[in-house]
């Protein structure tokens, strides 16, 4: 209970603490890139090298109150296959910059809903892609599954286009909690669009379930993961459930004195972990699970595991090309983000140019902490050998190491290897990461800038 009180004191499940998937994060890049950095990006990856696309789709067919995703609804297919040409010019666009013999390591397609693509764009989507950069060696295609927006021709699309893994939104199958989150899904349905996809040789799955959900209990989110388990997904994300009314209006459907409190959070948490224990899985970072045989697992026995914005990953691709409306680019020079709206990045590329609006060029320190705040998410510490490709005298290393332990005290073990971030702190891990974001030092407990 004294570790509980300590661990809320320091901002356990602090909604506004950021995930991490990019640093700095999304809310700290500026006007500096441009489409014309962007262009000279991609224009300088080297021939024949291996990179990373990822495709955003910004429209669902219902808006669960829940989602604090960046989407819209529509009830019609017009949007959606306009949208779709568009990608389709961005494809152009990145193909005519690319260097020959460029190939894919990764390709995603997320959202919103990629699966409300009808059965024919996704194919002609497909080829584009990888007529622009085809599939290397043992890469992974994967695609976000909403179960209720998918049928049988989706499903062959997308299995003829290469499909190696998907990654199927279930969130709880409670009921209740469902109606009281607008996400109505039925067991019976996850588990027939699982099978459907393992008969097309989909090996490779990915459930989406959280923790944290209005009347969620212990009792509730333990059936909840049994279920899951019945079904045998190779991967589970458990994602905090973050309340974020002020900033997804959607959410106000939510009773917010139905939502739990962070003691609670950690305990349902915690039911959800030990069951997947139980039952072999490997605990991945803050909030991922896999069988011991997944890529994802294996990446974190062997420190190869690695965080871009679509969370973990073992990709070591140093290119992530986003294609889509507010799709984030990473590049060895830095950051680069199309426009927010779907209109102003259709837009932009009807012009004939992409719609880069923000990004960030690395200076300074940027990427020594990005990489301190990477190893914390992924593996809980840090060393410094590793930190001494960065270029960094020991005394500034000492110095940011010193600082976070001063402001978490009791909580880090710092010694001559590095630092970690001790068992009983892990639900910190964000908070931790944070004492190392030079962007971000709001809301940092004692004052720990430096
Ligand atoms: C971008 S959504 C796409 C999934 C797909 N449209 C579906 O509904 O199955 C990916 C995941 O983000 C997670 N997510 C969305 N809103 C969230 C929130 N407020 N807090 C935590 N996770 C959230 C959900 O688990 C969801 O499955
Ligand atoms: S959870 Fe999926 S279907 Fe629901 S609103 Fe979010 S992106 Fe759309």
């Amino acid at each position: 209970m004294e570790t509980l009180a300590k661990l809320t004191r320091f901002g356990l499940f602090d909604a506004r603490v950021p995930r991490y998937t990019s640093y700095p994060t999304a809310p700290h890049f500026g006007p500096a890139v441009t489409g014309r950095a962007l262009c000279d990006w991609i224009s300088a990856i080297p021939a024949g090298s291996s990179i990373s696309l990822y495709l955003h789709i910004p429209f669902c067919r219902r808006l669960c109150f829940f989602c604090a995703c960046r989407t819209q609804g529509t009830s019609s297919d017009a949007p959606v296959r306009a949208y779709v040409a568009t990608l389709k010019s961005e494809i152009a666009l990145v193909k005519a910059r690319l260097a020959p013999g460029v190939t894919l390591s990764r390709l995603h397609w997320g959202g919103g809903t990629p699966t409300l693509i009808p059965a024919d764009l996704m194919r002609e989507l497909s080829a584009a892609l990888l007529d622009a950069a085809p599939l290397g060696k043992g890469a992974e295609f994967s695609v976000e599954i909403d179960p209720n927006e998918i049928d049988d021709a989706r499903l062959d699309a997308l299995a003829e286009a290469g499909m190696t893994r998907a990654s199927i939104g279930v969130q709880d199958f409670d009921p209740e909690i469902q109606r009281l989150i607008g996400r109505e899904q039925s067991y019976e349905l996850t588990r027939s669009v699982i099978e459907r996809l393992r008969v097309r040789g989909i090996r490779s799955l990915s459930t989406d379930i959280l923790y944290g959900l209005p009347s969620q209990t212990t009792g509730r989110i333990a059936e909840s993961v049994q279920k899951l388990l019945s079904l045998s997904p190779d991967r589970v994300a458990l994602y905090g459930y973050a309340h974020v009314p002020w900033m997804s209006r959607r959410q106000l459907m939510i009773p917010t004195d139905l939502v739990p409190r962070a003691e609670e959070r950690l305990q349902l948490f915690e039911v959800a972990r030990d069951l997947l224990a139980w039952d072999g899985y490997r605990q991945v970072g803050i909030d991922h699970f896999a069988r011991p045989d997944d890529g994802l697992a294996v990446a974190q026995a062997v420190g190869r595991l690695r965080r871009n914005f679509q969370g973990y990953t073992d990709d070591t691709a140093p290119v992530l090309i986003g294609l889509g409306a507010s799709a984030i680019s990473r590049f060895p020079q830095g950051y680069a983000q199309n426009a927010a709206t779907t209109s102003d990045h259709v837009k932009a590329i009807r012009a004939g140019h992409f719609s880069t609006a923000r990004g960030h060029v690395f200076a300074g320190e940027d990427l020594l902490r990005a990489r301190i705040i990477e190893a914390l998410m992924c593996d809980f510490r840090v060393s410094r050998a590793e930190l001494s490709r960065f270029d960094v005298a020991p005394e500034r290393l000492q110095a940011l190491f010193d600082a976070a332990a001063q402001a978490f005290p009791g909580m880090l073990d710092l010694d001559a290897s590095g630092l970690a971030i001790r068992p009983e702190a892990r639900p910190l891990t964000r908070m931790i990461a944070r004492a190392f974001d030079a962007y971000d030092q709001s809301n940092l407990p004692h004052s720990a800038a430096f």
